[in-house]
């Protein structure tokens, strides 16, 4: 099954929105095998996002994830990358879609409350970076049998 590493970040913390975007992937279907509060510092926030090191809003993306805690989870399901990138939205709250995460609760590109891996490569490289093996676990849920 995939996997995908999702963070709340510092916005959706703050604003007391972590149950109900929790809320949402829960109800999509989507599997918790792993779940943590921290507060990522510098060195974590420029491996997680490296790709976008030299752009223009680096500096204050990095200032802005490691403003204050965040939630990190690893979600599991059938095409779970996929399916959280279209529940979290676009990138820009201001365009995307109501329904979406980003679409009901933000209005600020810099302050998007949500991050989930964009592709299964990277899910694997993200969720490296904030658990270890023995931190993600393996267990049944019995409602699996009506979502699959
Ligand atoms: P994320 O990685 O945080 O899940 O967001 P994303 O895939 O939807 O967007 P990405 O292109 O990876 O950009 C990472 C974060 O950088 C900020 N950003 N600002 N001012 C800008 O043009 C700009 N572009 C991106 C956003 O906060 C975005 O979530
Ligand atoms: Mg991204």
């Amino acid at each position: 099954m995939e996997r995908s590493l999702v963070l709340i970040k510092p916005d959706g913390v703050q604003r007391g929105l972590v149950g109900r975007i929790i809320s949402r992937l829960e109800q999509k279907g989507l599997k918790i095998v792993a779940m943590k509060m921290l507060h990522i510092d510098k060195d974590l926030a420029g491996r997680h996002y490296a790709i976008h090191r030299g752009k223009p809003f680096f500096d204050d993306l990095v200032d802005f994830i490691t403003s204050s805690p965040v939630i990190a989870i690893v979600f599991q399901g059938k095409n779970a990358v996929e399916i959280i990138r279209q529940s979290m939205g676009d990138t820009d709250p201001a365009r995307a879609r109501s329904g979406t995460i980003r679409g009901d609760f933000g209005v600020d590109i810099g302050h998007n409350l949500v991050h989930g891996s964009d592709s299964v490569e990277n899910s694997s490289r993200e969720i490296d970076l904030f658990f270890s093996a023995q931190e993600i676990l393996s267990y049944d849920r019995d409602l699996d049998t009506w979502i699959y």
